[in-house]
């Protein structure tokens, strides 16, 4: 049996990475990408996004029948409790057992290494910028007042339907949360755990009757420095954004 080499993990962290001077399956780069840094000046204040509000009745069948990625998007704002049940989906707390958090998405060893960052573009009564995800306390963390759509779209490769977003969920994985456990193994994990989120993201959108679409294409060190982490400890794995769809009569009228 072939042993394990030690951070094979972080090198194929590393090495799949997107950089601007590579060429990739969608490539006209800006160079709208000169990121503001994260003031520790800012005030950081929070919203709750607790108690969950009421959620529409929805059928699941005729939900993953629907589930489809939705590139174009409308003007309109999300409601607050549109965002709050998506959130709720993607990472809300459903039961604790022996100081374990256990989600609406399942995590390998119940480690749950991925954070959520959203990146609030229209959402009615919240201010635009990035906010952070708490999810044991159940509430959004203000990291940055602003509007950051375009650099995101910008680091996204330039899939200008990221600017268009009422708001992105940006998933980050806390390595460590992972390796400590499986090792280099924890990478697949992680991967797996966000696909999980990402589908629970397409499913309340849908449900919701909202337009999403999650995103693997990326500058890996652009949305890093975007949102404020390291890209080590902490990186970007998965995107995903949410708004209301433009109606398909608009779509021909374009
Ligand atoms: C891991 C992953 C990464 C994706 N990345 C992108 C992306 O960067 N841009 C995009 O437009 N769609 C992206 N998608 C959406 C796929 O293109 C889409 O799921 C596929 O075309 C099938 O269409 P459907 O989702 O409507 O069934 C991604 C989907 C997955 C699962």
């Amino acid at each position: 049996m072939t042993p394990q080499r030690r951070d094979i993990g972080q090198q194929y962290q590393n090495e799949t990475k997107y950089f601007r001077e590579q060429s990739h399956w969608r490539m006209n780069a800006s160079t709208d990408s000169a990121y503001p840094h994260l003031s520790d000046s800012e005030a950081s204040s929070t919203i709750s996004v607790l108690p969950l509000p009421p959620a529409p009745q929805a059928d699941l069948w005729e939900i993953l029948k629907k589930r489809r990625s939705h590139r174009d998007f409308s003007l309109q704002p999300i409601s607050f409790n549109d965002l709050c049940l998506l959130l709720f989906a993607v990472q809300g707390v459903t039961s604790t057992q022996n100081g374990y958090l256990f989600r609406t998405a399942p995590s390998a060893g119940a480690l749950y290494p991925i954070e959520t960052y959203v990146l609030v573009h229209r959402v009615a009564s919240l201010r635009s910028g990035l906010y952070h995800y708490h999810v044991a306390q159940g509430y959004l963390e203000l990291r940055r007042l602003g509007s950051f759509e375009r650099n995101l779209a910008s680091a996204a490769l330039d899939q200008t339907m990221v600017a268009d977003a009422a708001v992105s969920f940006i998933w980050t994985a806390v390595v460590h949360r992972s390796t400590r456990k499986y090792r280099e193994r924890a990478y697949r994990y992680i991967y797996m755990d966000a696909g999980h989120i990402g589908q629970n993201l397409y499913l309340a959108a849908t449900a919701l009757g909202l337009g999403c679409c999650t995103i693997g294409a990326f500058y890996d060190d652009e949305i890093n420095a975007l949102i404020g982490v390291d890209g080590l400890s902490e990186t970007v794995v998965y995107m995903g954004i949410v708004g209301h769809r433009l109606s398909d009569e608009r779509l021909q009228r374009r």
